[in-house]
Parts: structure tokens; C-alpha cells; sequence
């Protein structure tokens, strides 16, 4: 395979290098990390350097280049977490105003409090059905034109795609608008490292005119935790101005284990076309087989109203018989020791690779088939209540403040019963999925109250609170 950082690496244990440098193991640990450590270097001689390519590592970053078919395109070796950062950091300055999806991840927020940026917010749609993000449709294009109209001081906005649930946004459409009023238009695709390598799963932002494109290589491609890539695709910003801003954020040692790691799973989806063909045959035969249940089911794309999904994402709603995600989840995991990725009220999702086998998939259809006899023979119990508490949207809190104006503000925790009125002193999130319901400095009122007092009584996970308490402003 093509893998230039990767390949050198290997060749290190045939050298006889006396290592009088950083790292202090010295390639001369014991136990398990033994292995590892004979390949943990930092920047030696003939190793090049992340922060200022120029041997192998800018070889392997222009093999990227030329795979994904973009202006630049770097490794990350701190996550999509760093590459958001400085995406949004070298766009923007101090004072700018970015308009984001109120479902971006933390890290978006974390821009925003950093860069004390002035922040616009779009509401996706949401599924009635499945609780799940559906759309960024007609009614989203035009708020977003109004502010943008509005707001001068634009200039970038941020949305994941696809959301962790594989529902995939109409960037090409988004793009226009953006292209209107001069906005650079960053995508979160952390979820869709795979799309690039077989036309079954979704067109990349890349190609649907995404100005910088992230992707996450350790959720969805055969790569360590950590390991990202930033794609940038405009020439509205220059290289030097996210290589400035990598290194303001990333390490100074970044780990060559997790850059070797990064190039060999991008270079195996791409010279390994039959093992991608496979892990996509796999999919297809266990979707066919998922339309034998009669009480859980796998959310296509045909359910939701959405311009793409990402077949990739196993997605089951119990919803059908009264169970919810979260008992189902359990139920995999205690009885047949499966794990699905997560689970909430609704729905449970498997995250899938090029890595399962034919038998992991089948071994996940027995359960579920047993499962589905399981809750036929106990009858339906009562109708999941969660959608009808959530369905009705996301909350749209009026923002009285800034979330960095909060920052050092006299704050105090009172009962979520009490907070009508008051202004957020933190950020509560529920989580699955981690979209704010409240960012500091903005308004609580009574629907906000009535749905956090839900959200507790139901025993829902949600962020920032301490028992029913919460923090608001003095
Ligand atoms: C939508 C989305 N964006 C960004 C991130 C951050 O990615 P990473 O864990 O690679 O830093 C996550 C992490 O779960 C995510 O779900």
C-alpha cells in the first residue's frame, strides 16, 4: 500500500538508533506497551515534521490530496475536535459572527467561547416519527438567508453532516446561499470518513462544495481513536492560514503512531476496493435480512425526510411495541454481548466498518430475531411517550447574552422548577445526542422548564444539571 509514514516507521526497528531524544520509554518499555512503544517516535532524523511537511508526511498529506480531490489536506492527531477548532479559528477573528446548527458538536461552542464570536443558530427538523434530525429544508434556508441578509458580520457557518444518526444535509444547496454572502461554509462530516470509498454510501461534502470538510478516520475507517483529517477545498482561505492555526492547537509532539495510523486506514479503504465491496455487501444483506422483524426496526433512508443517509448507520426503533433504545441496548448487551454504539429514549445505533465480519452480522440478526419473538410474545406494552414531549421540535431559547459575556458572572444553582424567567448560567445538554437545549446566556422560560422537568422525572441524561438543580444567572 501506498503509505509512506507508515512504511518508514516499520523500517525503524531494522535501524540501530541510540535514542538520546524524546520520548522517555526510549523504545525500551515492557509488558503490553512494549510493541507500541518501538514505534512511538517524535520528529527524528528523516521523519519529517505534522507542523512543517517536507519529507514523508508531506508525500502522504499530497497522496491525501490527490484521494480525496482537494485544494490541501492534513492529519489530526487530536480528533475532529482540533480540526473544527481551526477551521473555525482561521476564518474567523475575534468579534465575527458564525452561524451554526444548534446540533453542532461542543467543540463548535468551544470556537465560539474562544473567539468570542457572535452566534446565529439554525434549527434542523426533526423526525416526528424517530426523534432523529431529519432536514435542513426550505423553511432553514430562509432564516438562514434573513440572517445572513441582517448580519454582515458572518463569516462562516458550521453544521455536522451527517449527524451521528447518518442523515446526511443538502450542502450543494447550502452552498449557495453561502456563496451569496461570501460565508465560509465548514462541514462536520466526523461520521462520514467512509464516504469517499464506494458509491453506497453518500456523496462527501467534498464533492457537494463543503469551503473545509472534517472527518473523524477512527469512527468510521479502520484507524486508531484520535486520528482526524481537515480537508480544505476553497481558496477563500490559504493553507498557512489552518497550518497556523493546527499548530496553535495541536500538539507539538503529535504521536506518529496516530499520522501512521490515519494514512494506513485511508489507504486501505482506497487500494482495497474488494474489502470495501464486502463490508458494503454485508450492509445490504443485513438490511434485506432486518425486513423480516416485526417489531424492531431499522431506520432507511425512505423513513426520514432527508436528501441522503448513510446506510452504514444501524439505526432500530423499538418504538413499534413500546420498548424503548435504551432497553434494547441493554437487552443486546446483557443477554448476547453485542454493544451498539449508543442508545437513548428512542432508538439504539451499531456503528459499522470494513472491519466486521459476515459472522458479527449475523450473530447481530439472531439476537434481534429473538428479541422481536421475545416482545411479540409479551404483546405491545405502552406506546414509547418520549415523542410526545420531543417531537414537537428543538427549543428555541431567546439568547439575552453572549455564552462568553457568562464567563466570570456571579452565578447560583436553584431547582429547574424555579429557573422561569432567569438566564442559563451553563450549558445543558441531553445527551445522546449533546445538542444544547440551553447555552449560557440564554432565557428560560416555561416550555424550557416544563421539558427539563420531564427530562429529569424520566430519568434522561442531561448534562450541566446537578439532581433537578441548575445553574443560572445572579
Ligand atoms: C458530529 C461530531 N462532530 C465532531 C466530533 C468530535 O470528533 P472527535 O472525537 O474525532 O474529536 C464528534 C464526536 O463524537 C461528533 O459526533
Amino acid at each position: 500500500m501506498n503509505t509512506p509514514i507508515y512504511t518508514k516507521l516499520m523500517q525503524l526497528k531494522n535501524e540501530e538508533r541510540v535514542p538520546f531524544h524524546m520520548p522517555g520509554h526510549k523504545r525500551r518499555g515492557n509488558g503490553v506497551f512494549k510493541e507500541i512503544e518501538n514505534l512511538d517516535i517524535t520528529e527524528i532524523t528523516d521523519y519529517d515534521n505534522l507542523h512543517h511537511p517536507e519529507g514523508i508526511i508531506r508525500e502522504s498529506m499530497d497522496r491525501l490530496r490527490l484521494i480525496y480531490g482537494t485544494r490541501e489536506s492534513w492529519y489530526l492527531v487530536n480528533g475532529s475536535t482540533v480540526g473544527i477548532l481551526a477551521a473555525i479559528s482561521a476564518c474567523c477573528e475575534q468579534g465575527d459572527g458564525i452561524m451554526i446548527a444548534r446540533n453542532c458538536h461542543k467543540s463548535v461552542y468551544n470556537a465560539i467561547r474562544l473567539l468570542h464570536l457572535e452566534a446565529h443558530y439554525f434549527y434542523p427538523d426533526l423526525s416526528k416519527r424517530y426523534d432523529l434530525i431529519e432536514n435542513i429544508g426550505d423553511r432553514q434556508i430562509k432564516e438562514i438567508q434573513d440572517i445572513l441578509e441582517n448580519n454582515k458580520k458572518i463569516r462562516a457557518m458550521v453544521l455536522p453532516s451527517p449527524t451521528y444518526e447518518g442523515v446526511v444535509m443538502d450542502i450543494a444547496r447550502l452552498k449557495k446561499v453561502t456563496e451569496k454572502y461570501n460565508v465560509i461554509l465548514i462541514v462536520d462530516e466526523a461520521h462520514g470518513a467512509h464516504f469517499p470509498f464506494h458509491e453506497y454510501f453518500p456523496k462527501s461534502a467534498i464533492d457537494c462544495g463543503g469551503d473545509i470538510v472534517i472527518q473523524s478516520t477512527h469512527k468510521t475507517l479502520p484507524a486508531m481513536t484520535q486520528t482526524a483529517l481537515l480537508h480544505l477545498c476553497t481558496d477563500k482561505i490559504t493553507p498557512e492560514a489552518i497550518s497556523d492555526m493546527l499548530s496553535v492547537y495541536e500538539s507539538s509532539s503529535p504521536s506518529y503512531i496516530l499520522m501512521a495510523s490515519a494514512e494506513y486506514s485511508v489507504a486501505f479503504m482506497n487500494e482495497n476496493g474488494d474489502e470495501v465491496q464486502g463490508y458494503v455487501d454485508n450492509l445490504q444483506i443485513f438490511r434485506k435480512k432486518c425486513e423480516q422483524l416485526k417489531f424492531i426496526h431499522l431506520i432507511q433512508k425512505e423513513d426520514l425526510c432527508c436528501l441522503d443517509y448513510d446506510r452504514s448507520k444501524l439505526v432500530f426503533s423499538a418504538e413499534l411495541s413500546g420498548w424503548n433504545g435504551i432497553t434494547l441496548f441493554e437487552r443486546l448487551f446483557y443477554k448476547y454481548h453485542i454493544e451498539l454504539e449508543m442508545a437513548d429514549q428512542c432508538n439504539c445505533i451499531a456503528m459499522t466498518s470494513v472491519c466486521d465480519s459476515a459472522e458479527m452480522y449475523d450473530r447481530l440478526f439472531e439476537a434481534l430475531k429473538e428479541i422481536d419473538r421475545e416482545i411479540a410474545a409479551q404483546g405491545i406494552k405502552e406506546k414509547n411517550k418520549r415523542r410526545e414531549i420531543i417531537a414537537d421540535g428543538f427549543l428555541v431559547p431567546e439568547k439575552l447574552m453572549e455564552s462568553w459575556q457568562c464567563i466570570g458572572m456571579e452565578k447560583e444553582w436553584i431547582s429547574v422548577k424555579d429557573a422561569e424567567g432567569r438566564i442559563a448560567g451553563g450549558y445543558v445538554t441531553l445527551y445522546p445526542p449533546g445538542s444544547p437545549l440551553l447555552v449560557p446566556g440564554e432565557k428560560i422560560v416555561k416550555e424550557t422548564v416544563e421539558k427539563l422537568r420531564y427530562y429529569i422525572y424520566n430519568g434522561y441524561n442531561v448534562l450541566g444539571l446537578s439532581g433537578d438543580n441548575m445553574p443560572v444567572l445572579k
